[in-house]
């Protein structure tokens, strides 16, 4: 299926040009819709039954697992990607002297609770510096194999967050799994946007913000955890994740059983009555676009920003190494600069470190593109 343009959905005005979806993205109209049916609940609590805890978190993990091409018994809702990425850090195994490996420059979700873990072990944290032609692949494989058995766990995205370079998850996957390392990814800036099937890659743990390609409204995100993970240790000893706990009549015949599958890893109050109803929505509209369908279509303008760049002398990451819905140009010292003048022209988008960010989704147009290229002021000219 090919798509158009779907800003018809989102509450965005005729002038705004938001190629910013790796920061946040907007709610759409449905899920406003959902939101408001939530508070209206919210104000009549009386109307809230037991099985409302259940119903639509539980239909959150199907239209993830769904995302994900995973079994929903495999996904959990936890609050943020730090959540995650912490619940997988407190489970795995790390001996002493044994290494963590990263990528440089890596969101920080992904790296203090790796470096917490290897204070707590007595191991370390190795970071793959960012290789210049942005090869993440090449490097990363270049470094398991020189370190070889060292490395224990290998914590990683699919996406460079601030570059948008691409790396191979299912080559470097197999090198894991050949040198006996667990694999944690962080895939907060392309699950929702880009085809991940996560059954191949086989990872241990996975976590993705839902606030970014998943269109879910801030403090609600998803989590993976691999079957042979699921009898680990939650980050917190909730109630809800325990076997029996939709019979609200018998929640003190304490259970230290949980549900099964990954949902003991949730957090507190993960039958978030306002969030999941609103997370759901977008879901679903993600389930009935397709990922595949938005990839291309957003691939189709990162190309064309791409030569809007090139044209004025830019020199964005080359396209066998760049992912098709994040743009990284380097702009060297010139960021701050480079995004006064795009800010200035009605353009939103992001600077991370040396790298211009651009982050376009169904709601951009060939207005927005147009914009972009009056706007962008010339590489040379500053
Ligand atoms: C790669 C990546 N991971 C995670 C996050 C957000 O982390 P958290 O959900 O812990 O706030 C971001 C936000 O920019 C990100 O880019």
């Amino acid at each position: 299926m090919t798509l158009q343009c779907q800003r018809h959905l989102f509450d965005m005005p005729q002038e705004t040009c938001y190629l910013n979806a790796s920061y946040m993205t907007p709610l759409l109209l449905s899920q406003m819709e959902a939101g408001k049916q939530a508070l209206v609940q919210g104000c009549h609590p009386w109307e809230i039954e037991a099985q409302d805890f259940f119903t639509a978190p539980g239909e959150v993990c199907r239209e993830g697992a769904r995302i994900m091409n995973v079994s929903p018994d495999d996904v959990a809702i936890v609050p943020s990607a730090s959540y995650g990425i912490s619940t997988a850090a407190k489970n795995l195994p790390l001996s002493s002297g044994g290494m963590i490996l990263v990528m440089a420059e890596e969101f920080p979700s992904n790296h203090y609770a790796w470096q917490a873990k290897a204070e707590a072990c007595g191991g370390s944290v190795l970071p793959v510096p960012t290789p210049p032609d942005h090869d993440w692949t090449s490097a990363i494989l270049e470094t398991m194999a020189e370190k070889g058995e060292q490395i224990e766990i290998v914590a990683l995205a699919n996406v460079h967050w601030s570059s948008g370079a691409v790396l191979d998850l299912v080559a470097i996957s197999k090198e894991c799994k050949r040198f006996g390392a667990a694999l944690v990814l962080d895939l907060s800036q392309s699950l929702g946007a880009m085809p991940i099937d996560i059954a191949a890659i086989d990872p241990d743990f996975m976590v993705s913000a839902g606030y970014k390609w998943l269109l879910a409204p801030y403090g609600i995100s998803l989590m993976y955890a691999a079957p042979r993970w699921q009898q680990g240790v939650p980050i917190e000893e909730g109630w809800i994740t325990r076997e029996g706990s939709e019979d609200f009549s018998a929640l003190v015949n304490y259970q230290y059983k949980f549900q099964r599958g990954a949902k003991r890893y949730e957090m507190g109050e993960r039958a978030n009555l306002l969030l999941a109803p609103v997370f759901l929505a977008a879901l679903k509209q993600i389930n009935e676009w397709s990922v595949p369908a938005i990839y291309d279509y957003v691939r189709r303008l990162t190309q064309r920003l791409a030569d809007l760049a090139e044209g004025m002398g830019y020199r964005p990451i080359a396209p066998e190494f760049r992912s098709g819905h994040i743009l990284g140009i380097n702009v060297g010292a010139h960021g701050p600069a480079t995004l006064a003048a795009l800010k200035a022209g009605g353009v939103s988008c992001s600077l991370r470190g040396s790298m211009l960010r651009l982050s376009p989704h169904l709601w951009v147009n060939e207005l927005d593109i147009d914009r972009f290229g009056q706007v962008l002021p010339k590489a040379v000219s500053f």
